[in-house]
């Protein structure tokens, strides 16, 4: 046979195995290869130590701009105790609460109006590897900062660790504006420099408290769509190196942001 021939034979075989072995799935016999498969994937993620860098929802969880933090936003509404058949609650929540994704059309109302909601956004970059980097704790992340870090092109998601987690300011109910996050220029360093997709941020926002850098942030990177800052991330036992990240925030359609559940998977 040719070359050409055997890989063809060979694409036919593994294609006709395939066949066979969904033709297994289908009829409900768990073939030896599928089990074999099963066991080497399940003691591939046995052996990884699972990190959970959300927060937990509970009323003392800070909330942008308040004293109050989350409140009571939980609301049992059937209750077994009283009767009920089932314990039954609602929960009201900021779109931005918590550990949470933003949307493109928070700040940017044309792509709101196009659709760029917490649906449409995009998983593979909100899974993947990722690159957790401690920031300098004396500043903020400017573009001297960011071309300190010495990000690598090709890097697609970072979790940025500053003193907000030092400060373990996502534990203190009262709002405090003089948190760590990017300003104007590190954001524009950020899109211009960086293949940077997923910006992960400890504390409830990407930019920081300043009218006029909060929105340049956020413009500079929801106006390009596909970078996705995740804010009020918990890092405080994850030390600087390589992850796997997961981070699925809920299918709000209309949705400007939401609530996130992110791990990271050790590498
Ligand atoms: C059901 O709700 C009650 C409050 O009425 C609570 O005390 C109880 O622990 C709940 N039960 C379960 C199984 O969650
Ligand atoms: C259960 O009923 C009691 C008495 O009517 C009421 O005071 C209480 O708030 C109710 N609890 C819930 C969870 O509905
Ligand atoms: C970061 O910026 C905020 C808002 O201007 C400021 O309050 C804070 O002190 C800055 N942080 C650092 C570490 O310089």
């Amino acid at each position: 046979m040719t070359n050409h021939n055997t890989s063809l034979f060979s694409s036919l075989l593994l294609l006709s195995l395939l066949a066979l072995v969904s033709l297994a799935s289908a009829h409900g016999t768990v073939s030896t290869y599928d089990l074999q498969k099963i066991k080497e994937e399940e003691s591939y993620y046995r052996q990884k130590k699972v990190i959970d860098i959300s927060h937990k929802y509970v009323p003392d969880l800070p909330s942008y701009a308040s004293k109050k933090g989350l409140g009571d936003f939980l609301n049992l509404v059937g209750s077994i105790k009283n009767g009920s058949l089932v314990n039954l609650s609602t929960f009201k929540l900021s779109t931005h609460s918590g550990t949470h994704a933003d949307a493109p059309g928070h700040f940017i109302d044309k792509l709101f109006d196009m659709g760029c909601d917490a649906d449409s956004l995009d998983l593979r970059t909100l899974n993947g590897p990722v690159l957790v980097v401690d920031t300098p704790r004396d500043k903020n992340i400017t573009a001297e900062v960011m071309r300190s870090l010495n990000i690598p092109r090709g890097v697609k998601r970072v979790l940025f660790r500053t003193s907000n987690t030092d400060k373990r300011l996502m534990h203190q109910k009262e709002f405090e504006p003089s948190y760590t996050a990017f300003t104007a220029d590190g954001a524009e360093y950020l899109v211009q420099n960086t293949d940077i997709k997923l910006v992960g941020i400890d504390y409830l926002s990407v930019g920081i408290n300043v009218r006029d850098d909060i929105s340049k942030v956020h413009y500079a990177l929801l106006g390009r769509k596909d970078v996705i800052p995740v804010e009020g991330l918990n890092l405080d036992n994850v030390v600087p190196g390589v992850y796997t990240v997961h981070c699925l925030p809920l299918r709000l359609v209309h949705g400007d942001g939401s609530p996130a559940r992110c791990i990271l998977f050790q590498s």
